[in-house]
């Protein structure tokens, strides 16, 4: 299984996939990076492992069908058979979503289908958790279809929210689990346990 990675900010959830199958606890290989941010974590992360990296974004590629275009090339010169969004702050292009049909997983810091959906990402997630009273969140992992957050749920994890709870310290909370389960999960793919169409 050759795993692509697409990422915006940090990549800790990159780097635990990473990890994972460099320990061999995944029988997988990281073989490629694409980022939308130059500065971002994730391409450091990248260059440390001596992964192939790409900055791919409306800066490079203005035309958002050249860049969905240019996303699938690299992800087929490399010969990625499985797309992970690691922290991907942008929508997934239609072309992306053709090549790679039911191929291109998500993690959510949240219980989809509750606390997603447009704008509804990273601590803003976490900020609508403590605003709505939640007294449970977690974590999801997700097929990627055409609408934010809304592809078949694969896997969740949960977690109690705490009176004393920021959003700060929620993010950190789940942050750990979100490692957890999106090695978990790939490695259920890996093994059969879950079937992607
Ligand atoms: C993670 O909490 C991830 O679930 C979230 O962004 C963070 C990225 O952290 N993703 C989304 O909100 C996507 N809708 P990381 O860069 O350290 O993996």
């Amino acid at each position: 299984m050759n795993l692509g990675f697409l990422a915006s900010h940090n990549g800790s959830n990159m780097q635990a996939v990473i990890d994972a199958c460099r320990a061999g606890r995944l029988a997988a290989s990281p073989v490629v990076v694409i980022s939308n941010n130059v500065d971002s974590g994730a391409l450091e992360r990248a260059r440390n492992e001596r992964i192939p990296c790409f900055h791919l974004s409306g800066r490079t590629h203005p035309d958002p069908g050249d860049l969905d275009r240019e996303i699938v090339d690299v992800l087929l010169e490399h010969d990625v058979n499985l797309v992970i969004l690691a922290g991907y702050m942008k929508k997934v292009g239609p072309v992306t979503l053709a090549t790679f049909p039911g191929h291109v997983l998500n993690i959510h810091p949240g219980l989809l289908p509750d606390f997603g959906g447009r704008g509804m990402y990273g601590r803003r997630v976490h900020e609508a958790v403590l605003a709505a009273g939640a007294g449970t969140t977690g974590a999801t992992v997700h097929v990627v279809d055409a609408i934010y957050d809304n592809g078949p749920i694969l896997a969740q994890t949960k977690v109690e929210v705490k009176k004393t709870d920021t959003a700060d310290t929620l993010a950190r909370r789940v942050l750990a689990l979100e490692h957890e389960l999106y090695v978990e999960t790939i490695d259920r793919i890996i093994r059969g346990e879950i079937k992607l169409t």
